[in-house]
């Protein structure tokens, strides 16, 4: 066993891509062209042209270009960028609420650009759920009748729909506002019910658009916790967006980065962090203390010959910063071992090392952004 704990929250030891057949959602070279005959810039000259310049030249706008990738069961896979990149765009084409220009899109194999309009009708009502950054909540209905809305529109009868909204309520902590109106409640318990409407269809995806970018810092982090409580409960396979950085960070098991509708990067926390695939990028995580996203399995290093190996014993997925205090404590160097195997070591320094990279790239900053 680990003499120090993992945070399951960062899951870094997830592989970059899903071995075959093992992707819930699968999205391949998915573009969205916005103007006039878009499709003819896919396989044109332009194809690969900086957006403004297509703009100019066409008067078409990239919003997303050919973006793949592919969401685990279970997975909560973050998408970040600047506005404009192209995030809403993107979130929007995987239930075709914005029809994709070209690309192929499947939910457990199955083609969501071939399904009908009833067929879609079902994927947005009971496959893929939405929350909002806006909420979207109906102002004259309850509560209750709000968190009911889907399974209404799906034909529930009002004694079933009002038993799985109540527990829907409760599950994020609104119990007592059944009857209340959403213009009685605070934006971040508005957007609690956001969440229990989505979750009440039971959907298989849920698709996060910033739902938590116009709520205030400390009800942001109450969110994301709610959120975490509930992906660890519920396991269900997430795309969620956001802006923030540290939200990215807490709450993504892969982060992507968008850049004027490019996918620059897939990958996770660590990953990113660890290796950004661009300056883009390396500015996105700039303030990040790596300290907080490294594990030791990035820092590990072979035992040199004149090494003790006595030291403490923790896990590959060992934060570097929850590994600092027993390598404190200790003249060996911490030894990493996997199924009771000695995969390498990370000595003092090599931690040190780290904190001082941190402090030459933030000396104000300890951690996020
Ligand atoms: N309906 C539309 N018609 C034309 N252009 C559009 C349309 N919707 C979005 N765009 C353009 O597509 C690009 C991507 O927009 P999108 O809203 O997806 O960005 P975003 O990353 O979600 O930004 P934000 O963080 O501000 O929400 C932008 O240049 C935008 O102006
Ligand atoms: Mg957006």
């Amino acid at each position: 066993m680990s003499s120090v704990v993992n945070d399951p929250q960062l899951n870094s030891e997830q592989p970059n891509t899903p071995a075959d057949g093992e992707a819930k959602l699968s999205v391949q070279n998915l573009w969205k062209i916005f103007g006039k005959r878009a499709e003819r810039i896919i396989g044109g000259e332009h194809e690969r042209r900086p957006r403004e310049e297509v703009r100019e030249a066409t008067g078409c706008t990239i919003a997303v270009r050919d973006v793949s990738f592919d969401v685990r069961p279970g997975e909560t896979f973050v998408v970040m960028g600047l506005s404009g990149s192209g995030k809403s765009t993107l979130i929007r084409c995987l239930t075709r609420l914005i029809e994709p220009t070209s690309g192929s899109l499947l939910l457990d194999g199955e083609d969501i650009r071939q399904m009908s309009p009833a067929a879609l009708r079902e994927l947005r009502r009971r496959k893929a759920a939405m929350v909002f950054q806006h909420f979207g909540l109906l102002p004259n209905r309850t509560i209750i009748d709000n968190v009911a809305y889907g399974l209404e529109v799906r034909g529930a009868s009002k004694a079933e729909r009002h038993a799985r909204a109540s527990e829907m309520i409760e599950m994020v902590g609104l119990s007592g506002y059944e009857s209340s109106r959403p213009g009685q409640l605070s934006g971040g318990m508005q957007q609690r019910v956001g969440l229990a409407r989505a979750l009440a269809v039971d959907p298989e995806v849920l698709l996060f658009d910033e739902p938590f970018s116009a709520l205030d810092p400390l009800i942001r982090r109450d969110m994301q916790n709610e959120v975490l409580r509930l992906q660890n409960e519920l396991r269900k396979t997430s795309v969620f967006i956001t802006h923030d950085l540290d939200e990215a960070l807490k709450l993504g098991d892969r982060i992507a980065i968008m850049r004027d509708g490019d996918l620059v990067q897939v990958g996770t926390a660590e990953e990113v962090v660890g290796a950004p695939a661009d300056d883009y990028v390396r500015d996105f995580v700039s303030d990040v203390a790596r300290i907080e996203v490294l594990t030791l399995r990035s820092l590990m290093r072979p035992a040199r010959d004149d090494e003790p190996l006595d030291g403490p014993e923790a896990a590959p997925s060992t934060l570097a910063g929850e590994a600092v205090a027993a390598a404190a404590g200790a003249t060996a160097p911490v030894r990493v071992t996997e199924d009771g195997r000695l995969l390498g070591v990370v000595g003092r320094e090599d931690l040190l090392r780290v904190i001082a990279e941190d402090r030459a790239q933030a000396p104000a900053a300890t951690a996020g952004v």
